[in-house]
């Protein structure tokens, strides 16, 4: 199972966006183009991906909202943003809400995520730039990928993370967040 984190600091914490206006609710356009590139081959959906999405965003952060793609998602790529909605809707409190089929909805921030999947014995790597290549690392088995999105990511859990975590790069430019998922997915399925 291989695992990404996109987090967001403006990406909208309750339902009630206009999916026509995806750039006005914290950029959802690009939380969708991550979505699609995580979870989507081009006949089929992957099964081995998790996709964790945490939000930042006004009214009620932090929001963790997860994807298991073993399970089967009830998900069309035309509608991924219908499907964010409901979850976000569904949100209950005090617990982790299974909303559809692998599709679950919680309350929990960027720290408390990573130190819950290290504690599972994932390796977390940060998706950056200036980071050692990725083709010149052996990767764990059970490896996690943080990525931001246009904004990045957060100094302040940056700086916490640093002597945690490897930072990995897929090159000297700057891509989507999309594009650094399909191309980590593609690396991925070529060491298999
Ligand atoms: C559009 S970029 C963010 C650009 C933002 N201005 C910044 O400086 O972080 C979105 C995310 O994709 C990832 N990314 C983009 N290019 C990358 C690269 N060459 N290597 C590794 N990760 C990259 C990073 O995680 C980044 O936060």
């Amino acid at each position: 199972m291989r695992e990404f984190i996109y987090f967001s600091k403006n990406a909208r914490t309750s339902g009630n966006f206009n999916t026509k206006k995806l750039m006005d609710a914290g950029r959802m356009d690009i939380v969708i183009h991550s979505i699609i590139s995580a979870l989507f081959l081009s006949n089929r959906m992957r099964e081995d991906v998790k996709l964790h999405l945490i939000f930042y965003g006004q009214p009620t952060p932090p929001r963790h909202l997860e994807f298991d793609s073993s399970k089967k998602i009830p998900i069309s790529k035309k509608d991924v943003a219908g499907l964010i909605k409901r979850m976000l809707y569904k949100y209950k409190e005090n617990r982790k809400n299974e909303v559809f089929p692998g599709c679950f909805i919680e309350k929990k921030n960027l720290m408390q995520l990573i130190n819950e999947l290290k504690k599972q014995g994932e390796e977390i790597y940060i998706l950056d730039k200036k980071g050692e290549d990725i083709r010149n690392m052996k990767l764990k088995k059970k490896c996690v990928f943080l990525l931001g999105d246009h904004d990045g990511l957060p100094r302040k859990e940056l700086k916490r993370l640093k002597k945690q975590c490897k930072f990995i790069s897929i090159g000297k430019k700057t891509y989507f967040t999309s594009q650094t998922i399909v191309i980590v997915n593609n690396e991925l399925d070529r060491r298999e």
